[in-house]
């Protein structure tokens, strides 16, 4: 372990030379040795002191031909200082390493509200799920399938989010507001897997079988493959925006990760584990799964706020054709998402059932449709689990951070001391 407190003591793992005097030689070889060894020794530092010149020299004449133009050729205006209304969600030629002036305070600030509310998996304490989940009585049969099959779905689904984030979209959204919120995000999406591995490691679990689930068990499996789809045209690296068709199809990737993955497929496996944790069963997943909501929800509102954005500067990529295929990959992923509803609730358990589940999905669908601007598909659909947008309002969120068991504290293992 590195401490600041011994930087000024000897590194005790040097190996010392140890010279035996059990032998007595003979003092006059003993001198010519010694003098020989001098002779090396000076030799080999001064060849060493000519090295050095020479790559210090070589580093100078390197420095000196540096063309500090290059990369500024596939910015034309790069140079420039930036100004606000040269910023643009995409296709935009302004400088992008100029994070200010801000011209979408919505994106920093959320990067701010993602920063103030960190937390890390290890802080919750897992004890009373260890104690239940070893307990042959603990759970119900059905109970064990939810916490399997969502620890299964998320362990590999925001790895999945992560990949599109940093493969995909990261550099097709051209502002740094919005770059820096991504990256805030793409970090989270890392704690969020964390969280699913400690929950796993934590019970025991086949860690195998459960990483593997999204290629062996279809409802998993069908989720997974429909968002790796919209990843697969974007990440080729010479996808370019700047079309109609290609502008699309980046809207569309955002469609499909901010609306229905993270807004539509997490939602049946986040009330089966938090409707657990309010019948006091699995209370530390529970808790993990409160926290990966909370930041969620962010995700979700930044992602609307990207496509809202996009639209506004780009009507011309809202057309008839874009928004029918946006209705439809609500539909799709609500679809997928009952489907996955069954499959994990064959039975009702938890207060719950998947009948109950299909509306409160549809009821879900709705909600992120409207907030793209698209009309309602669900008619009379109501929430059948108002807990949830409890849990969800921002109050509520703030005095479930208060409540933190263990307070974290940034950069609290360095001291300058
Ligand atoms: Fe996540
Ligand atoms: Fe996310």
């Amino acid at each position: 372990m590195l401490s600041w407190d011994e930087f000024d003591q000897e590194d005790s793992t040097t190996p010392v030379v140890e010279v035996s005097e059990k032998k007595p030689v003979n003092a006059e070889i003993a001198t010519s040795v010694s003098a020989q060894l001098a002779n090396i020794q000076s030799t080999v530092a001064a060849a060493d002191e000519r090295l050095n010149a020479t790559a210090l020299q070589q580093a100078i004449d390197e420095l000196e031909n540096l063309d500090i133009t290059v990369g500024e050729e596939e910015l034309e205006g790069a140079a420039m200082r930036v100004k606000v209304d040269d910023k643009r969600m995409i296709n935009c030629r302004a400088d992008l390493n100029q994070l200010v002036p801000f011209k979408y305070d919505w994106a920093w600030q959320k990067y701010l509200d993602g920063c103030a509310n960190h937390w890390m998996p290890q802080e919750i304490n897992m004890n009373a799920d260890i104690a239940l989940w070893k307990n042959p009585n603990g759970l119900t049969d059905d109970e064990r399938l939810i916490v399997q099959r969502n620890l299964g779905f998320f362990a590999t689904a925001d790895s999945l989010v992560a990949n599109n984030l940093v493969l995909a979209v990261y550099r097709l959204i051209t502002n740094p507001e919005c770059r820096q919120y991504i990256l805030r995000q793409a970090f989270e999406e890392a704690i969020h897997t964390h969280a699913y591995q400690y929950c796993i490691e934590s019970l025991s679990m086949d860690e195998g079988a459960i990483f593997n689930m999204y290629h062996e068990v279809p409802s998993v499996a069908k989720k997974a493959s429909w968002g790796l789809k919209y990843t697969q045209e974007l990440s080729d690296p010479k996808f370019e925006t700047g079309s109609i068709e290609n502008d699309q199809a980046l809207l569309k990737n955002l469609i499909a990760f901010y609306c229905c993955l993270e807004g539509i497929f997490f939602y049946c496996g986040f009330t089966q584990i938090l409707s657990m944790g309010r019948r006091n069963k699995m209370t530390g997943t529970s808790e993990q799964f409160q926290y990966i909501l909370r930041d969620e929800s962010m995700h979700l509102n930044f992602g609307i706020d990207m496509i809202n954005q996009i639209k506004l500067e780009n009507p011309q990529l809202w057309t008839d054709g874009m928004r029918e295929q946006a209705t439809q990959m609500i539909l799709q992923a609500t679809q997928l998402e009952i489907e996955y509803a069954r499959d994990t609730m064959p039975r009702g358990v938890l207060g719950m059932n998947a009948a109950m589940m299909e509306e409160y999905l549809q009821f879900i669908a709705n909600r992120r449709l409207v907030q793209i601007g698209l009309p309602e598909q669900f008619k009379n659909v109501q929430n059948p689990f108002p807990w949830m947008s409890e849990i969800m309002d921002l109050r509520k969120e703030k005095n479930f951070f208060e409540t933190r068991v263990i307070e974290y504290q940034t950069g609290g293992a360095l001291t300058w001391d």
